[in-house]
């Protein structure tokens, strides 16, 4: 009950919950430079890239998937976006590799309104930012499938 009153006052008016401030002062696999990103990109074996057509900012997103079990074991981004962006995404990258990681027919399947309600609500006028690292997310998944040779899942 308490968690959904927080949820609705987070989504009507500019409240930040001490989740979504948790991630944004300690982002989780956040990829901090080039060298890191590049570095990463050599083990990943899935990249995305997606850019936001309401603020015009930019996500890049890696996943390194083990393809015995097409678990979703390491993940890594990096954004030119806002506060909201980075707490989304620290979120969504702790979601995907939780618990084993998840598999990648699971992970297809997540919405912007999953990692939301994880964070305790977001600003209605911010919820786009945690739509950004859902489509990198997926743009990594659909070149995983493609270097996989699966690309009809
Ligand atoms: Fe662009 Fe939040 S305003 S990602």
């Amino acid at each position: 009950m308490k968690q959904k009153q927080s949820i609705k006052k987070a989504e009507t008016n500019w409240f930040y919950s001490e989740t979504v401030k948790e991630h944004f002062f300690n982002p989780r696999n956040i990829c901090k430079t080039e060298k890191e990103l590049a570095e990463f990109k050599k083990e990943a074996n899935g990249y995305g890239i997606t850019g936001s057509p309401v603020c015009g900012d930019q996500m890049e997103f890696l996943i390194k998937v083990d393809l015995a079990t097409d678990r979703i074991k390491e993940c890594r981004w990096r954004t030119f976006g806002c506060a909201s962006a980075l707490a989304s995404t620290s979120v969504l990258s702790e979601m995907i590799t939780e618990k084993g990681g998840m598999k990648i027919s699971e992970a297809v399947k997540l919405t912007p309104q999953d990692i939301i309600k994880r964070l305790h609500g977001l600003p209605a006028i911010k919820v786009h930012c945690s739509v950004l690292g859902d489509q990198a997310l997926r743009a990594a998944i659909k070149d995983y499938l493609k270097r996989q040779g699966k690309e009809s899942q």
